[in-house]
């Protein structure tokens, strides 16, 4: 797990995702790698689980730990206003206030968050490749997060297509000993582009790894059975296998051991239809996992189980 650079944590709503990418990042910040944790889940946590106020940008946990959580609305509305502000001075202010209008409506439109967060991740990691030995991403729920991860390859190929039309415009234009004023865009174009392929370069190879995270449950079983059927589809790794909230071996209450007798037959399930993972159970603890301190113990127990 230490010779990846990013490590996305996946699954399902409420399986410990948050808790345990926190608790990771802890454990190796500690262990002397500098780490930027980041949120890519709308609905942050990473302030809560740690106690700070939320703010904008990176806040500091330690010396060598870092967080971010990543807001798509914020990086949509840059985007709108960035290409809004190159458009107006080339048209009519009645086609700019349909244009405007237009944009604005891409907020809505499904995939543009997922599209908005990948843009952000990939801005991150590139421009801190050489600050932080690993990137930890705590990711939205699994519908959101295999979005995203598919969009990089259809955001690679709309670029490559708007790209090519472009250049055959600009052709075109020169042919004819026009100037083109479009050079700009096709450079910021290109710099999507680059960018992009660097990054999928990145995520698809042996320097990530995706941790799928669940509960001994019915439900989160059948999601993850998914989660990595769609992963190996796109060829993300997989090795690990975290099932957090197992409860304690040594119940004697009946409700608990009628819990602990069904959670022992999701836990033979799971070993057998996981059989190819390294599969890793976290115990359920007293209380909620909440601030550095109970953070820190969880992360001394996950680096056990492990063995790092
Ligand atoms: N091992 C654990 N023992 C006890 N409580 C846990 C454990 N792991 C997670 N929790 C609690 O479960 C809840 C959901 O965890 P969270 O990490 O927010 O899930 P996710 O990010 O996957 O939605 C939180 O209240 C958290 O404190
Ligand atoms: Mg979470």
């Amino acid at each position: 797990m230490l010779s990846r650079k990013i490590l996305l944590f996946g699954g399902k709503g409420g399986v410990g995702k948050t808790t345990l990418s926190s608790a990771l990042a802890l454990l190796i910040s500690d262990m002397g790698r500098r780490t930027l944790l980041i949120s890519t889940d709308p609905a942050h946590s990473l302030s809560d689980i740690f106690g700070i106020k939320p703010r904008e940008g990176k806040v500091s946990v330690s010396e060598r730990l870092d967080y971010l959580e990543i807001d798509p609305y914020r990086v949509i509305d840059e985007h709108i206003k960035r290409a809004l502000e190159s458009m107006e001075p080339f048209v009519s202010p009645e086609t700019f206030s349909q244009i405007k209008e237009a944009m604005h409506s891409i907020e809505s439109t499904p995939g543009a968050e997922e599209a908005a967060v990948l843009e952000e991740l990939s801005k991150i990691v590139l421009e801190n490749l050489e600050t932080y030995d690993h990137f930890v991403v705590d990711t939205a729920p699994t519908g959101h997060t295999l979005n995203m991860l598919k969009t990089v390859g259809r955001v690679g190929g709309w670029l490559e297509e708007l790209l090519k039309k472009r250049m055959e415009a600009q052709k075109f234009r020169e042919a004819g000993g026009l100037k083109s004023r479009d050079e700009k865009i096709l450079e910021v174009l290109k710099e999507r582009r680059e960018r992009f392929s660097r990054f999928s370069d990145l995520l698809f190879s042996r320097k990530t790894l995706f941790v799928p995270v669940l509960i001994p449950e019915k439900l989160p079983i059948m999601e993850t059975g998914r989660l990595i059927a769609e992963l190996e589809r796109l060829n993300l790794k997989v090795e690990y296998l975290l099932v957090n909230k197992v409860l304690p071996p040594d119940t004697t209450d009946s409700f608990l051991l009628m819990r602990k007798e069904q959670e022992r037959r999701y836990l033979k399930e799971i070993r057998e239809k996981f059989s190819g993972l390294r599969i890793v159970e976290v115990p359920m603890r007293e209380r909620d996992v909440e601030g550095i301190k109970t953070l820190k113990e969880l992360a001394t127990e996950l680096g056990r189980r492990l063995g790092i």
